[in-house]
């Protein structure tokens, strides 16, 4: 359940105003590495590797067209959702991040079908198609924690990514999170979220399992 005190905005791709643009770049930079300094574990980069980016790698990070960054506010600083969205994106500092990475669209194989139930799969065998998702460097900041931010920032990617789809009609999507494996905070989150642990992934450095290099990680999904 989202808390009443959570407001939760879409970073625009990107803005008429030089100067607000900019900005935001900024902010979204800024707020990205200290999340890579304050929670180093749950993430498979690092500040010493992101801290050295250009600043073209950050403007086209936000302009990414298959790359929705959320970002969380705590209601109890800000006015109105509506005057966030609006006007306030800048004026207000925020509590949380996350990005939505996506949609691939697959091909539905046995790979991806060993977790559906048997419902789904008779539905996706005439499909045959479902689009992918993948929830990327979360960060609540530490205190803004069990207020619910997190929850949302969850809520809002997922709604995003469920309304894409259908707008594409495409009735299967698939929601993953690469969690390290000790980050009991974010397993237990997601898992309220309806995700579920599908693997567990030691480090191979190659593929997929990039996102587990030097941690060990699990992966969680979720179908809607
Ligand atoms: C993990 C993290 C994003 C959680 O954000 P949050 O805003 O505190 O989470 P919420 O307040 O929305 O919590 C919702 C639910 O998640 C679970 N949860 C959250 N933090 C938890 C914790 N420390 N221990 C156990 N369960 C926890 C609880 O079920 C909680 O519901 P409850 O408060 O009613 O018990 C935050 O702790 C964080 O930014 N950590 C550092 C970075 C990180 O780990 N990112 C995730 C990368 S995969």
């Amino acid at each position: 359940m989202t808390s009443a005190r959570s407001i939760v905005s879409l970073l625009p791709k990107t803005c008429a105003d030089k100067d607000a643009w900019n900005k935001i770049i900024s902010q979204h930079k800024e707020f990205r590495l200290q999340s890579l300094i304050i929670a180093p574990h749950a993430y498979s980069s690092s500040y010493e590797c992101e801290s050295r980016f250009e600043w073209n790698v950050w403007e086209n990070r936000l302009k990414n067209p298959d790359a929705s960054t959320f970002v969380a506010f705590d209601s109890k600083v800000a006015q109105s959702a509506e005057e966030l969205k609006q006007h306030k994106l800048l004026e207000q500092s925020w509590s949380g991040m996350l990005v939505l990475v996506g949609p691939s669209e697959r091909a539905m194989t046995s790979d991806y079908s060993t977790s559906i139930s048997t419902e789904r799969k008779q539905h996706d065998y005439v499909c045959n198609t479902f689009f992918d998702f993948r929830l990327n460097a979360m960060f609540i900041i530490s205190e803004a924690r069990r207020s619910g931010l997190g929850m949302a920032l969850i809520e809002a990617a997922i709604a995003h990514g469920k309304t894409t789809s259908e707008d594409r009609g495409i009735t299967s999507t698939r929601f993953t999170a690469f969690v390290n494996r000790e980050n009991h905070a974010a397993i237990c989150l997601y898992q309220k979220a309806g995700f579920k642990v599908i693997t567990e992934k030691e480090d191979t450095g190659v593929g997929v399992d990039r996102y587990a290099r030097g941690k060990p990680t699990t992966l969680m999904e979720m179908w809607i």
